[in-house]
């Protein structure tokens, strides 16, 4: 579409224009998360202005205090000079276990619960093992959209992936679609987050029993990345021991490793812990493929002597003791960690609107029949707009994003917004700006 030169932009638009240039970046709406970041941190110094800045998913919310009283009482009793055991201190090992029991409903014994350097060193492990224990599986299956950064470790291991977006395929079609790359047999692990970054759909019971069972049926492990752990807001998963229950894939299937970051649902990003659920059976099992690389053929002996020692040797310490702290509190009911991050969803709620009521339509929008949750991030379009179009021309607005095709996304035309960067006092601003925006290009 041939859409008029504007120039008379929120945010001035000569500087954007030549930022831009200057990024060398030939196409923004290819652009990584932490480009884009670089570029708007450079218009803002510029210019004086403040972005609404939904490019990048850190938390915006303090972190809770059980953990860092946790951290600080462990660091003065001095686990500071000793390295800690790999497997986990079995104070936190306690609490994971009591944790998964209260907010999943399952029975997992303490040694196979295990803390990792974040999320992103437990897909790291994942990858490790679960895609080297069979000489024929050597795939990982990425049910997208999703977290560009574990493309990437399967590019820096050199490990193959297949890849489709699920936009399509929800309900019962998800069946037919997960059996056309199961039956080829090259699959070793499954792989998304639920809820989904960046699309925020959630999988319904129906959709995780078809990957729980086809996982069965095809001996292949489901990895749930619970990175947004309990922040499906429609429904109250904030009661320990108390249905319903955070939904998952373990359920329906024995074949699972499930992480769950401490980033976004305890704002723990900076200390860089998170945990590694494996099943019991699945612990057990023997592959003898794996003495190909580790001294086992044991899939959990793998993870922890031959995967997790040789990328770190084991979790900061002092984490262990602050993630530990934290998950007692919750365990016993003293800390409600989902109130504490309840906040994304109310934000998301008020800025969806601003968008629509401007002209945007959200991209993903339904779980099956059901409207979306509110959450941490949400998707967004412009009617007659590409993506690349959409990312770039909100820039001249004060309004960063990113594009959905670096997600593995299908919609090419859609962004992703991430709310936990813009404060209730930018709504304003978020407002005032789309709305210019929708004025410049009526729809
Ligand atoms: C889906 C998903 N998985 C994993 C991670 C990384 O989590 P961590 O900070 O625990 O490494 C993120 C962080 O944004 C994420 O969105």
């Amino acid at each position: 579409m041939n859409k008029p030169l504007i120039k008379h932009t929120p945010i001035n638009y000569e500087v954007v224009k030549n930022k831009i240039e200057e990024s060398g970046l030939e196409n923004i709406g290819l652009a990584s998360i932490r480009e884009l970041v670089r570029l708007v941190n450079e218009i803002e110094q510029e210019t004086g202005e403040k972005y609404i800045r939904m490019e990048m998913g850190v938390p915006g919310l303090e972190p809770a205090q059980a953990g860092i009283e946790g951290e600080i009482e462990a660091l003065r009793k001095g686990v500071a000079s000793k390295y800690p055991m790999i497997e986990g201190a079995g104070i936190l090992k306690k609490e994971i276990s009591r944790f998964v029991k209260n907010f999943l409903n399952l029975t997992i014994n303490e040694r196979n619960c295990i803390p990792t350097v974040g999320s992103m060193q437990g897909s790291f492990a994942t990858f490790l093992v679960s895609c080297r224990r069979d000489v024929k599986k050597d795939t990982t299956l990425f049910i997208d959209p999703g977290f560009p950064v574990q493309k990437q470790q399967h590019h820096v291991l050199g490990f193959k992936y297949e890849t489709f977006d699920v936009y399509n395929y929800r309900g019962d079609k998800l069946k037919d679609k997960l059996e056309s790359y199961l039956k080829k047999g090259n699959i070793s692990t499954i792989l998304y987050s639920n809820p989904n970054n960046p699309s925020w759909i959630c999988f319904t019971e129906k959709e995780l029993q078809i990957i729980g069972e086809l996982a069965n049926k095809y001996d292949v492990v489901v990895m749930e990345d619970l990175a947004y752990f309990a922040m499906d807001f429609r429904k109250d998963l904030s009661q320990p021991g108390v249905p319903p229950y955070q939904s998952t894939v373990a359920n329906y299937t024995k074949n699972y490793i499930l992480l769950i970051s401490s980033s976004k649902s305890f704002s723990y990003a900076g200390q860089r812990i998170g945990m590694m659920i494996i099943s019991d059976e699945l612990f057990e099992r023997k592959f003898p493929d794996l003495k190909r690389f580790y001294k086992t053929d044991g899939f959990g002996y793998s993870m922890i002597y031959g995967a997790l020692y040789s990328l770190s040797s084991g979790t900061s310490h002092s984490a262990q003791y602050g993630l530990a702290a934290m998950l007692k509190a919750a365990n016993d009911g003293e800390f409600n960690f989902v109130e504490s991050v309840k906040e994304y969803g109310e934000r998301a709620k008020i800025m969806k609107k601003i968008f629509i009521d401007n002209g945007f339509d959200i991209v993903y929008d339904k779980d099956e029949d059901q409207p979306l949750a509110d959450g941490f991030y949400f998707t967004i379009s412009y009617p007659g707009m590409s993506g690349d179009e959409l990312l770039e021309k909100l820039l001249y607005y004060g309004i960063s994003a990113i594009a959905l095709y670096t997600t593995g996304s299908e919609r090419t035309e859609g962004l992703r917004a991430c709310v936990s960067q813009i404060h209730r006092s930018q709504f304003n601003d978020l407002e005032k700006r789309v709305k210019i925006f929708n004025e410049h290009y009526p729809n």
